[in-house]
């Protein structure tokens, strides 16, 4: 990221009157403090050379400029900074063009509205994301962008963080015209070129009126849009920022306005969130480079089973479908295929009755589905995903099958949520075929995709697992062999301890209420009334037999789900569903089996603060995930992260639940755990990781870094 002689970041070269200027930073450009140098350089460059007659601004590789450079956002800043080079840009005597091919976001495209004129190619992306990241734009896009756009495609395309395409940055206003064929430098320079013959000089942005010529349209649009952002932005810090700050530009005139939005884009580096934001952003990329994917080459997969056409078999095809793969599906017998087909076609005709499917491209994507009830019709797939019934001898038979009729080298993956695969793997003659996919449900919908990782499997099998994550659009994190991989077995522990204060004192209802004040979608009671008591309830059973008898042990689900009180799906759970209505009701007859249950257990019930509610429930969920990564379940604090951003709901801009004790500070976990500990040392155990980080002064990140 840095400049050096024989490479520097920013180069320059004269193409007859135009002083070409290219950033070279790869791999998308950023905008490092290199870049900041050799631009300002280049502009004086410009200003001081008789020869050059107008500047043009062009990214080498794959992108004009992805942004500022996010790594070196928390540290302390290095000048010259962003926003004087956005302004010496736009200062610059002599006119300067920028060509924008692939991604020209946040900063980048800040430079190039800083500049005089804009060229975008058909591949360009033009956008300013950074909401995404905790941050608004703070070098003049808040004041340039709504001055060519307009103020409400400005603020949308800011609150949203979408990327634009060449056509539509054309039809806002946002650039000058379309650049032809594939060459951004050339087209740039013909540009250059023809406004030199024109005669045309420089342009700069701060002067344009136009699009905010009417003021009090402005206003209203301005207005409209941040009531709907303090109802949408759900604790975000940095949309009404941006609100903010372009309000600055209607009421200030320039200067002072980019004052007042550099004062408040400080305010967003300062927030937690930023922090978190960014944090999931590296993670997120991160969580994909293991040490398999590294060292073996995938093997090539084109076309996919499936055995099972139960709701996760088919959402799994779908997904293989939805990448352009073909889908072989096996199930037993005519009636299980019917169903499985029915399955898959229902998602299909909910996009078709929504108008965003045709019933042509329906049938295309169907024409790839092919049902079948005999194991040899995956004779030639490269990769089959087993999602029958979790029961072990059921899975080791179907493998039985697999090992009889699959090619040699096809891929055999199980979507267990918890069973040994292991134990699968080493029941068939190929075990260094077999791996974890576990999806989650829906599978075509949700994101996470834990890949579970058995210990005798091929490294070739497991870099094939990330691969087709990649083609399945999934969050793929690898996961070791233990109950529960990382997410279910966690889930299970900061679950214990909601059902701990619930008996103690909390109503289901408070705790539901404290989750989501922290940022959640929903609470855990809600969760639980969504997929079904029934399925906690065969988990519970399942591991009674094995469950320590001093464990603490809440019986209160266990008593809803005695009742057929399964949640949504049966009307009723924790919650009432009137009707089949989505959002529950507060039950005062389970609240009376929460009394009910408290006295049973001889507990008095006592109150607890939302703050307790979530020290609790966060603390159960840090330590165990300290106990995931110490066990090797998880590579590294940031794959439990991405677990529980993509696969539970945990609000990305805390980063996920390691990031958050991080941020906390390790210390004061561990001091709750141990004070919990006084009631319940059993449950509340510190994990060994934690207090060898405490020791330490260490913190989960330190174990974040690859090697
Ligand atoms: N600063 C520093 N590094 C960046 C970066 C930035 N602004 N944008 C991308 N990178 C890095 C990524 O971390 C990744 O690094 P790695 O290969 O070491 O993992 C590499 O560039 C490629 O990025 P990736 O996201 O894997 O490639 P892509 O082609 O899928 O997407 C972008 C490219 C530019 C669309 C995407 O990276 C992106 O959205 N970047 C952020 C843009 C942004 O928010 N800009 C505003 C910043 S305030």
């Amino acid at each position: 990221m840095s400049a050096d002689a024989q490479h520097p970041v920013v180069q320059t070269a004269r193409q007859g009157r135009v002083l070409v200027v290219t950033i070279d930073n790869p791999p998308v450009n950023a905008l490092g403090v290199g870049v900041r140098g050799g631009l300002l350089a280049a502009i004086a460059q410009a200003d001081a050379d008789p020869e050059v007659a107008a500047v043009l601004l062009v990214g080498a590789g794959r992108a004009f400029i992805a942004g500022a450079d996010i790594r070196e956002f928390g540290k302390p800043p290095l000048p010259p900074s962003l926003p004087e080079v956005c302004n010496r840009i736009e200062a610059c005597a002599k006119p300067v063009v920028a060509a924008l091919h692939g991604p020209a976001l946040g900063g980048g495209l800040e430079i190039a509205l800083s500049a005089h004129y804009r060229l975008a190619m058909a591949d360009a992306r033009l956008g300013l994301p950074e909401v995404q990241l905790g941050l608004m734009p703070g070098s003049g896009g808040t004041q340039r962008a709504p001055r060519l756009m307009g103020v409400k495609p400005a603020v949308e395309l800011m609150l949203s963080g979408r990327h634009m395409g060449a056509q539509e940055a054309l039809a806002t206003g946002l650039i000058d015209r379309l650049g032809e064929g594939a060459d951004a430098r050339a087209a740039g320079l013909a540009y250059a070129e023809e406004l030199l013959a024109q005669g045309a000089g420089v342009r700069r942005t701060r002067d344009a009126q136009a699009a905010l010529a009417d003021k009090a349209a402005s206003q209203a649009a301005l207005g409209a849009l941040k009531a709907e952002t303090v109802k949408k932005s759900r604790g975000l810090f940095s949309p009404l920022k941006v609100i903010e700050a372009v309000q600055a530009g209607l009421d200030l005139p320039f200067d002072a306005a980019l004052k007042r939005e550099r004062e408040l884009f400080l305010q967003c580096i300062d927030s937690p969130q930023r922090a978190g934001l960014i944090h999931a952003f590296f993670a997120e990329r991160e969580v994909a480079k293991v040490p398999e994917a590294k060292a073996a080459q995938p093997r090539p997969i084109a076309s996919v089973g499936v055995v099972g056409g139960g709701t996760m078999g088919a959402g799994i095809a779908v997904a293989a479908l939805d990448a352009g793969l073909p889908v072989t599906m096996v199930e037993r017998d005519q009636a299980s295929i019917a169903r499985g087909r029915a399955n898959v076609e229902k998602v299909y005709d909910g996009l078709v009755a929504k108008g965003r499917l045709t019933p042509e491209a329906k049938a295309a994507v169907m024409a790839r589905f092919a049902g079948s009830t005999s194991y040899e019709a995956l004779a030639g797939v490269d990769l089959v995903i087993e999602a029958v019934f979790e029961d072990l001898e059921v899975k080791k038979a179907v493998f039985a099958e697999l090992d009889r009729c699959c090619k040699p080298g096809a891929v055999l993956a199980t979507n267990t949520s918890y069973l040994d695969i292991d134990a699968i793997a080493a029941s068939i003659s190929r075990p260094q075929d077999v791996i974890g996919l576990h999806f989650f449900s829906p599978a075509n919908i949700m994101k996470l995709l834990e890949i579970v990782v058995p210990a005798q499997v091929g490294a070739d099998v497991v870099a094939t697992a990330f691969e087709l994550a990649k083609k399945l659009k999934k969050v793929p994190v690898r996961a070791g062999v233990c109950d529960g991989f990382i997410g279910n077995r966690i889930l299970a522990v900061y679950r214990a301890a909601a059902d701990h204060m619930m008996e103690d004192g909390a109503s289901p209802y408070e705790i539901d209420e404290a989750v989501r004040a922290f940022g959640y979608p929903m609470g855990p009671f809600q969760v639980s009334d969504l997929a079904g008591g029934d399925i906690g309830w065969a988990t519970r059973k399942r591991k009674a037999a094995t469950r320590d008898p001093k464990a603490r042990y809440v019986q209160i689900a266990d008593r809803l789900c005695e009742r057929g009180w399964f949640g949504q799906k049966t009307g009723r759970g924790y919650y009432l569903y009137p009707e089949g209505a989505r959002i529950g009701q507060p039950d005062p007859e389970v609240l009376a089996i929460v009394a009910a249950e408290r006295q049973r257990a001889g507990i008095t019930p006592r109150s607890f603060s939302q703050d307790e509610i979530m020290r609790r429930y966060m603390a159960a969920m840090v330590n165990e995930g300290a106990n995931v990564v110490h066990e090797g379940i998880a590579l590294r604090p940031l794959d439990v992260d991405v677990t529980f951003l993509y696969g539970y709901g945990f609000p990305r801009h805390r980063g996920g639940p390691m990031k958050y004790a991080d941020m906390v500070g390790l210390d004061r976990i561990l001091a709750d755990i141990r004070e919990f500990a006084k009631d319940d040392p059993l449950f509340w155990q510190p994990s060994p990781l934690l207090v060898d980080l405490v020791a330490k002064g260490a913190n989960f990140d330190s174990l974040n870094r690859s090697e």
